[in-house]
């Protein structure tokens, strides 16, 4: 039997790529879960084979910092395919999948620094792994290759990991500015990831333009809805075999990805609360059907309270009183820092792996609460992060967003852009065509009524 597929087996026809990964022996496991995710990803699939025939990537060295999964090896093979040379590292230390990037090197080539479990050290070292690229392009899941590429340009070397600083010193000043000045253009995958970078563009320290792939239609209303609310079930339910109907389930941030956290959770029996801080998304979910209420009633109520808000300490030590015993937590925002986990465990009296992925905590008077994938992501950290379906449509986004960068070199501004409406509009199609959907067109009476003013009652 073949165990490869259709994947060219890199290792015996020449030396490896540079790499730091786990195991290699788990390549061809690895390589057969990239062959099955990419049955799935028939977008993505469909400009790989232009890309193959059109060059668009011709020329670029492209960095990318991303969760390294099967939908993620299909997006590195399609910007291969595109002409580009690729180096790839984790965006989050937990959520690396160690046969992908097994595979990633040995069957596919292509140079890629992860390893599931991985320590900041080492995180960083692959960060700068990638920066040593000397990229043309990046591409971020919550824009911490950008951000250590701007300390660098900028010499704040202050706060910055001690293997990004030696980095830059080494560089020196011109090496530095060189570094930078090589770069058409980024691209940014998640929701906090874009808020960091307008957050440069407002402090006027980005220097190049960026796409917020997050901003498609074809990117957030699917995969940070769909996608976080499947696999984050999934991964809650991976986790801990709990039974999800029949329990309360806290969902603190009703934006795209707490819609479909909490439509997910109705759907496997829970009763659902939001958390919020806007009186919006409040009213919404409130008319969605939740019940709304803040986080210290919710807390009192809680079996499995999830944060997804992008935002740092929605749940902390002051929530300790009131979580029922037993209550589980997680998050399943970008950064560790929605559960003040070092707080919550500095009250415990006792604390162990209850299983891979639950650390139960003792707290004083005996209550034991439970914490999900060290706060991590837990739809990558205890699952395996969006079905492919969905990525398809988001990774499709990412490679357009590339190759649009490269259409438009010299002539965006340092910025943060959304991709064109037509090629978001685009995806949709191709996509509703792979799902053997069609839709109706506009008649041209149609169209001239919906252009005009003049017709009324
Ligand atoms: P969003 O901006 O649409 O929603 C966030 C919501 O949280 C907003 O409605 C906001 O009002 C609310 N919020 C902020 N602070 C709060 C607080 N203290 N308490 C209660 N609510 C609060 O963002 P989106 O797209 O839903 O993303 C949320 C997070 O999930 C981000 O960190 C994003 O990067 C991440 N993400 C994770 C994915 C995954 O695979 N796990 C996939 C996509 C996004």
């Amino acid at each position: 039997m073949r165990v490869l597929g259709n994947a060219p087996d890199w290792s015996e026809s020449m030396s490896l790529p540079p790499h730091d990964v786990l195991n290699l022996d788990l390549a061809a496991a690895g390589a057969r879960r990239i062959a099955w995710a990419d049955q799935h990803m028939p977008v993505l699939a469909s400009i790989r084979q232009r890309f193959e025939r059109e060059k668009p990537l011709a020329g670029q060295r492209l960095a990318a910092c991303l969760h390294v999964t099967t939908e993620t090896a299909n997006l590195m093979r399609t910007l291969v395919a595109g002409g580009a040379e690729v180096r790839l590292c984790a965006s989050n230390p937990l959520s690396t999948q160690d046969d992908v990037a097994a595979a990633l090197v040995a069957a596919h080539g292509i140079p890629t620094f992860a390893v599931k479990g991985e320590d900041n050290a080492r995180y960083y070292r692959h960060i700068r792994a990638c920066l040593e690229f000397s990229p043309t392009i990046t591409m971020d899941d919550g824009a911490d290759l950008v951000t250590s590429l701007l300390f660098v340009a900028r010499g704040e070397l202050d706060g910055v990991h001690p293997e990004i600083r030696a980095f830059a010193e080494a560089l020196g000043p011109a090496g530095r500015e060189s570094l930078i000045a090589g770069v058409i253009g980024s691209t940014e995958e998640t929701t906090t990831g874009v808020i960091r970078l307008r957050a440069m563009e407002r402090d006027s320290v980005l220097r190049f333009p960026v796409i917020a792939v997050n901003d498609s239609d074809t990117k957030h209303l699917f995969d940070n809805r769909y996608g976080t609310g499947q696999s984050t079930m999934d991964g809650i339910i991976r986790a801990t075999n709990l039974l999800i109907s029949g329990l309360t389930v806290v969902v603190a941030g009703y934006g795209w990805c707490g819609r479909g956290v909490a439509m997910r959770a109705h759907g496997l029996g829970a009763r659902v609360v939001v958390t919020e801080i806007d009186p919006v998304k409040a009213l919404e979910a409130a008319m969605d059907g939740w019940q709304v209420m803040p986080m210290v009633e919710a807390a009192r109520i809680g079996d499995v309270i999830v944060t997804v808000t992008g935002n740092t300490r929605v749940l902390t030590p002051a929530h300790a009183p009131l979580f029922k015993n037993g209550a589980v937590l997680c998050n399943s925002g970008h950064f560790d820092v929605e559960i003040d986990i070092p707080g919550l465990r500095a009250l415990a009296v006792d604390r162990w792996e209850a299983r891979p992925f639950v650390e139960a905590l003792k707290l004083a008077d005996g209550r034991v609460i439970h914490l999900l994938a060290e706060g991590r992501l837990v739809n990558l950290a205890a699952a395996e992060g969006h079905p492919a379906v969905v990525m398809d449509m988001s990774f499709a986004n990412q490679a357009m967003a590339a190759e649009h960068l490269v259409q438009r070199a010299g002539s965006l501004r340092p910025q943060v852009f959304r991709l064109p409406e037509e090629l978001d509009k685009g995806i949709a199609a191709l996509k509703l065509e792979t799902m053997g959907r069609s839709i109706d067109v506009l008649t041209a009476e149609q169209e001239a009524y919906l252009a005009s003013w003049r017709e009324g009652t």
